[in-house]
């Protein structure tokens, strides 16, 4: 197939790129296509003429949205109106991604594709007004919602946290936040997978990787690999700490834990753990050093 990668610079781009082998990618990121100028979406889909876009472009800095609301919604929803306006005029499917943070966390378990979603931040708001586009725009497309994304590039909680490791002995995480970490190459694997059968299957989807935990659990997961593999650092004490401990600017759900039994049983396919990636991401960034 021909794919159209928008973002192609990004955690997630990146890996659909990497792994998207078998077939012909145009990859873009906002340098050669910026998603939010109409005219320039509608004239660069007419000339490539793919089979399908993936839109893995976004503005996910959650608390800068929050100071920068019109830059984060141009991203975030009129982006992918531009590409769903773009496929629905070629005749080819959207896949779209959006975030656990159209949810408010208040929910005692995991997250349903059908719970109504009521965003926090801007960040969350502008993705759930993206999503709306694309359902509106764009009847043949796949929206599969992701979470705490991570990779060896780009910025991300893994990177942020082997910093630091490095840096401090002593660190504060917050442990009453939980969702599923998951891997940028763990969701353009399913993506890839998925592509050859997607046709027929249009809605929305949870994409996330198994087990949830909270931004402690994680960084004990990521320091406990890290030393596995051999990696110099200097943490020793890693404190369990509340929300309200760690102010930020943007409020992030309580429990943004996404269920993906749909995603599974429609396509067939199993989500790795994200325990698995972490130990192929610790090795790729020790190669880096
Ligand atoms: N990161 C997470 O933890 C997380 C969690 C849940 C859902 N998601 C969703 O997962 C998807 C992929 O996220 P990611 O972590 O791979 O994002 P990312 O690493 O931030 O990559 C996004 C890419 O989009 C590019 N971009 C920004 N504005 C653009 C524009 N106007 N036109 C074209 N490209 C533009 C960015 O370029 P610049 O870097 O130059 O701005 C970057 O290369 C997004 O839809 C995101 O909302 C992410």
């Amino acid at each position: 197939m021909k794919l159209l990668i928008t973002g192609a610079k990004g955690q997630l781009g990146t890996e659909l790129v990497r792994q998207a082998t078998e077939h012909a990618c145009i990859a873009v990121d906002c340098d050669e296509l910026d998603i939010t100028d109409a005219g320039a979406v509608s004239a660069f889909a007419a000339e490539a003429k793919p089979d399908v876009i993936i839109n893995a472009a976004a503005w996910t800095a959650v608390d800068r949205a929050e100071e920068n609301i019109g830059a984060a919604f141009a991203v975030n929803r009129d982006g992918p109106a531009h590409l769903a306006g773009a496929c629905a005029r070629l005749g080819v499917p959207l896949i779209h991604v959006s975030t656990d943070y159209v949810f408010d966390g208040s929910k005692q378990g995991a997250w349903v594709e059908d719970d109504p979603i009521a965003p926090l931040g801007v960040y969350g708001a502008s993705k759930a007004a993206g999503e709306a586009m694309v359902r509106e725009h764009c009847p043949q497309h796949l929206i599969l919602r992701t979470s705490w994304v991570f990779s060896a590039h780009g910025n991300n909680f893994v990177k942020t946290m082997l910093r630091l490791g490095r840096e401090r002995e002593q660190l504060g995480v917050v442990a009453d936040q939980f969702g599923k970490p998951t891997a940028a190459s763990e969701l353009a694997r399913v993506i890839l997978a998925i592509l050859p059968d997607m046709g027929g299957h249009w809605g929305t989807y949870h994409l996330a990787q198994p087990e949830a935990t909270h931004w402690h659990g994680f960084a004990e997961a990521i320091f406990d690999e890290a030393r596995r593999q051999g990696m110099a650092l200097r943490i020793r004490q890693l404190d369990a700490i509340a929300t309200s401990d760690y102010p930020t600017l943007a409020q992030r759900p309580a429990n943004s834990e996404l269920l993906c039994k749909k995603l599974e049983s429609t396509f067939g396919i199993t989500i790795r753990p994200w325990r698995e990636s972490l130990v192929e991401v610790v090795a790729e960034l020790r190669q880096q050093d």
